[in-house]
């Protein structure tokens, strides 16, 4: 095959939602389809003490949250799809909104009975930042919905996207009958109990078809009047508004039931984009393009604690990947052969031979890859829209047993090396300050430096309400912050000069003294 064709047929996405709209069972159906496990099913139950292959961590597993970001390649048709999976507790966003720089379309999924809910809101915003065309999923038709007309109301209200229904559901609950296809005019029919196999499901064509009447009784008719009020009340679907992220088709299931997971990947593996361009500071970077190209968005230490290792997950851009290339780093200045990148099959890694464009490769990490980092084929470029956001809550962490110090530091390093939290070391003593965006990242930090560095440690109160990278363009306006404000001042994990500010009063007052030092939200390299 061509290196275009390879290229043309992926499909690289990831599932938003709020927790418990079904993500996961979505993910395990998906993986139904693509072969990619041989029974949906057994991968998770919360209760039943089993574990989507997605959710590695003790942690998760304890907590029934997906902390960490897996990815998935499974074949669908003539297509590949790549899903990323996305941390689902809110205390993530930031990962979560790495992760979504590294796709290519969303799907939505929301649960029928609930509608639009807030996590979904705050991903909606982050899709936006970069044009993301959203496919939409409304999940667990299998029990009392809302009224679904309204449930698309309040889509195209609350998250100002147009709604283009692509399958209609017939009836509810108890009794779900099965959906129609507006595009090929057919239903299909539910049968329930099948949520652990591909079944056969029994399609009839054409709405006026008399089968559908013996079928579905008097549901048949009122479906006939109800696509009516449908087609008026809705809109078509579009090509073109879809991929600027300003329609989403719309599709109803239940992916417990495994119904309609199919009709969605029809859907997405039709419409959605294959892989697409990236802006560097130079310029844009295509797909198109042969020669090697690809990002960092997430780095994770021990994965599997077979390979004590660290990962860093590269989103290839352009090119191709084979085993044993050398790739040159722009940031360190240096050309590094990679002989053992890593794919993942739901959580399950082998090496791999080949990759292009639109894939996900790993990368072990033995300190020298950052988040946000590029990797080409020589050329010096830095792809550009992957930030680190600065903390909002900050903790002394200190060590129960003083004498594992360098432990814990080389712990702290690597762990801030993913981004969830970042490690500040003030200049003037030998504090050790946890920042993180949410509140559980502690409970993740210290759970993690027990199980995967074997060091014991406990949080202090620390007086530091913000954080801000700070730069300017002659290093004499850095000295002369530094002799006003050391206390203040720290080295962040990767080394770079911060702000410790102990109230926002003291950072704004420590800008306006010092108007040539730049005081960063957020920080790319
Ligand atoms: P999440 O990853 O988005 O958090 O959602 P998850 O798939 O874990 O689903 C949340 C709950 O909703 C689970 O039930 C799951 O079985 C259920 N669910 C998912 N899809 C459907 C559906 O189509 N219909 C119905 N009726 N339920 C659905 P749970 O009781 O919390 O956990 P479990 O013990 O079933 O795993």
């Amino acid at each position: 095959m061509t290196y275009q064709k390879e290229v043309d047929k992926r499909r690289t996405f990831a599932i938003i939602s709020h927790p418990d709209a079904g993500k996961t069972t979505i993910t395990e159906k998906v993986l139904l389809f693509g072969n990619a496990l041989q029974t949906a099913g057994t991968v998770k139950g919360k209760k039943s003490g089993q574990h989507a292959k997605s959710d590695w961590m003790e942690m998760e597993k304890e907590r029934g949250i997906s902390v960490t970001t897996s990815v998935m390649q499974f074949p669908y048709g003539d297509n590949l799809v790549n899903l990323l999976d996305t941390p689902g507790h809110e205390d993530f966003s930031e990962d979560t909104y790495r992760t979504l720089t590294a796709v290519d379309s969303c799907l939505m999924v929301i649960d029928s009975a609930k509608g639009v809910e807030a996590r979904t809101i705050k991903l909606m915003e982050v899709t936006r930042l970069r044009t993301t065309p959203i496919i939409t999923f409304m999940n667990k038709l299998d029990r009392d919905i809302r009224d679904p007309l309204e449930l698309l109301d309040e889509v195209e209200d609350v998250l100002n996207i147009k709604c283009a229904p692509i399958t209609w559901p017939i009836g509810m609950g108890k009794e779900f009958k099965g959906v129609y296809h507006l595009l090929r005019d057919e239903t299909i029919l539910y049968q329930t109990g099948q949520g652990h196999t591909i079944q056969d499901s029994k399609v009839i064509k054409g709405l006026d078809n008399p089968e559908l009447d013996e079928a579905i009784g008097s549901y048949a008719e009122e479906l006939r009047e109800m696509l009516e009020l449908v087609q008026g009340a809705s809109h078509e679907f579009d090509q073109e508004e879809f991929l600027r992220g300003e329609l989403t088709p719309v599709f109803f299931g239940t992916a417990l039931g495994n119904f309609g997971v199919d009709h969605m990947l029809d859907g997405l593996t039709e419409w959605a984009p294959k892989p697409q361009a990236r802006q560097t500071h130079d310029r844009e970077v295509s797909s198109e393009e042969s020669k090697f190209t690809g990002f960092i968005f997430k780095i994770q230490a021990n994965m599997d604690p077979k390979h004590r290792d660290r990962i860093a997950f590269c989103r290839i851009v352009s090119g191709k990947y084979e085993k044993g290339m050398k790739l040159h780093q722009p940031r360190i200045g240096k050309d590094v052969r990679i002989s053992d990148a890593v794919t993942f099959l739901a959580g399950d890694r082998s090496v791999l031979e080949e990759a292009y464009a639109g894939d996900i490769i790993g990368l072990h990490n033995h300190g020298t890859i950052q988040i946000g980092d590029t990797f080409t084929s020589g050329e010096k470029l830095q792809f550009t829209g992957i930030p680190n956001f600065a903390p909002e809550l900050f903790k002394r962490i200190r060590l129960r047993d003083p004498l594992k110090q360098k432990q814990l530091l080389k712990g702290l390093i690597q762990l801030s090396e993913e981004g969830a939290v970042q490690v500040f070391r003030p200049l003037i003593n030998n504090d050790l300050i946890v920042g993180a965006v949410g509140v559980l990242q502690f409970d993740v930090v210290v759970a993690r430096l027990k199980a995967e560095y074997n060091v014991d440690a406990l949080y202090e109160h620390v007086n530091v309400t913000t954080a801000r990278w700070v730069s300017a363009k002659e290093q004499k306006h850095l000295d002369e912050l530094r002799r006003k404000s050391e206390v203040n001042l720290a080295l962040d994990g990767g080394d770079n000069l911060t702000y410790i500010a102990p109230t926002m009063v003291n950072l704004s007052i420590t800008q306006e003294r010092h108007p040539d030092v730049t005081f960063h939200q957020t920080r790319e390299h």
